[in-house]
């Protein structure tokens, strides 16, 4: 499975002695991150007192299950003074990630804490194959932007997000990214629960909305919109926080983007 490799070639660079804080993504191409830690664990190539940050209650899980020491965001201090970073590096998942290493995030619903784990990063590595690699978002997701809403006021939120985007708020986008909102109106679907009669309940007690728009060619100002309604808590969209991207190719070799 062409994952694993790229895993596997990931961690040889990332994830040695001198990393002292592991940001740990969500998803199921992470878990493949997660066995790689195990075995560089294993041959003592791992810094001795390395602390992970999970994104998730599935990644804290597994962080236990790897045998290391989970720690919380909050209680890391800066890596360096007057610094905002307070970890080395991050290695998560991606819906899709664009010719920019702009990316569609939350397809698992995580995106609030892989945000917040992003932005305290150094470095944001994203692992995915090939079929998430596209030159703008939005080419091969269709199942619109995750956003995690306030469950006090889904409905409203809903249509706010899928009003036009006022006049007002339009200056300083590009053509694009008002023809993405005025042509493609956005259509909103609370996600719904797996064998559970109801929406999906983040593991921070809210709902998530998938807003489709077909293709967003100005990420930062769609995810600068979306994050204006009132109510909504994190926008899937991670622009410019990416450092690079590997996508793992069907016949087992690797693409990277810095
Ligand atoms: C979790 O909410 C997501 O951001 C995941 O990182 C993303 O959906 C990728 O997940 P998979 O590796 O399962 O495709």
């Amino acid at each position: 499975m062409s994952s694993l490799n790229l895993v596997e070639q990931s961690k040889h660079k990332h994830v040695g002695p001198t990393v002292r804080v592991l940001g740990v993504g969500s998803g199921s191409t992470v878990v493949y991150a997660a066995e790689r830690l195990v075995e560089l664990k294993r041959l003592n190539k791992l810094h001795p007192e390395l602390l992970c940050v999970p994104t998730s209650f599935q990644s804290k899980q597994l962080i236990i299950d790897a045998g290391l020491r989970a720690s919380d965001l909050d209680d890391l201090p800066e890596l360096d003074p007057g610094s905002f970073a307070s970890i080395d590096v991050t290695i998560d998942g991606a819906d899709e990630v664009d010719a920019e290493l702009n990316a569609i995030k939350g397809g698992g619903g995580a995106h609030l804490r892989e945000k917040l784990v992003a932005a305290a990063s150094k470095k944001l590595v994203l692992i995915a194959d090939y079929r998430k690699d596209s030159e703008v978002l939005g080419e091969k997701w269709d199942k619109g932007v995750p956003v995690e809403v306030s469950p006090l006021a889904w409905s409203t939120i809903k249509r706010q997000l899928e009003r036009f985007v006022p006049k007002s708020r339009v200056q300083g986008m590009t053509a694009e990214a008002v023809a993405a909102f005025e042509y493609n109106h956005p259509i909103a679907v609370l996600r719904q629960a797996v064998r559970k009669a109801g929406p999906v309940v983040t593991d921070n007690g809210n709902f998530i909305l998938d807003v489709s728009m077909g293709k967003i060619y100005d990420p930062l100002a769609v995810e600068q919109l979306l994050k204006m309604v009132p109510g909504v808590i994190e926008v899937g969209i991670f622009s410019n926080m990416a450092t690079e991207a590997w996508f793992g190719n069907e016949d087992g070799s690797i693409t990277c983007r810095f």
